[in-house]
């Protein structure tokens, strides 16, 4: 049996970007790596937590000892996680797409000269707030993130309240800070009681830090 301050702890975490199809060869991405999900999933199994990772197509392997659920699509994504709850806590640090292409082709979209295809979207659902104000089996503590540019801790406070969830990991994705992709992060912890900054560390190094957290409020 597992031991350690998150033994006994069943946590979901999805991780990576989300691929929304075109076609059979073409789709839609970001540039998610999935290191600071995996770092996270890595943290939690360490101290001893069931965890279940929900992974879209990312750079970087998945941890051991974790359930992993590999998924392409935020639809697919959505679906393995209402499938992997109930979880005492869900950790939502995947590059969700906010749009798909609304007709995906089944055969592949042919070039035609002189003719260009256009692509009009519709939006995905959204899989932290979705589970944040689910009304029965809502996990204890819903974690998500704010990848922003600007007017970091404002614009993740009120996406805090929008969505819903109990904290939100902010951080600044502007290209200069080299950390969309890179192995660093630098970031601040909202919660309803305030927020807090974190000196910039390693992707692993936030990962423990918020296990600790977690298991701290898991008590
Ligand atoms: O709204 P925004 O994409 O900035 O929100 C980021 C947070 O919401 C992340 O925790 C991300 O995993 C989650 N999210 C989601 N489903 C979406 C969009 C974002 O779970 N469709």
């Amino acid at each position: 049996l597992a031991a350690g301050p998150l033994a006994g702890k069943r946590i979901l975490v999805t991780s990576g970007p989300t691929h929304e199809p075109i076609d059979p060869v073409r789709y839609i991405a970001n540039r998610s790596s999935g290191a600071q999900g995996t770092a996270i999933a890595r943290a939690m199994s360490g101290m001893g937590a069931d965890v279940v990772f929900v992974t879209g197509p990312a750079d970087v392997a998945p941890p051991e000892g974790v359930q992993v659920i590999k998924v392409q699509s935020a639809r697919e994504m959505l679906s393995a996680v209402q499938g992997a709850l109930p979880a005492d806590a869900a950790i939502f640090a995947a590059a969700v797409a906010d749009w798909r292409v609304k007709s995906e082709s089944g055969s592949k979209i042919k070039k035609v000269a002189g003719a260009l295809p256009t692509l009009e979207f519709e939006e995905n659902p959204d899989i932290l707030a979705t589970v944040s104000k689910l009304k029965t089996g809502r996990p204890g503590l819903v974690v998500g993130f704010a990848a922003e540019t600007d007017d970091v801790i404002d614009h993740a406070t009120a996406k805090r309240e929008r969505k819903g969830c109990d904290w939100i990991v902010a951080n600044d994705v502007s290209p200069e800070t080299g950390i969309m992709g890179g192995s660093e992060n630098a970031v601040t912890l909202i919660s309803a009681e305030g927020a807090e900054t974190w000196p910039r560390m390693g992707k692993q190094d936030v990962a423990n830090r918020l296990a600790h957290k977690v298991a701290e409020a898991l008590g």
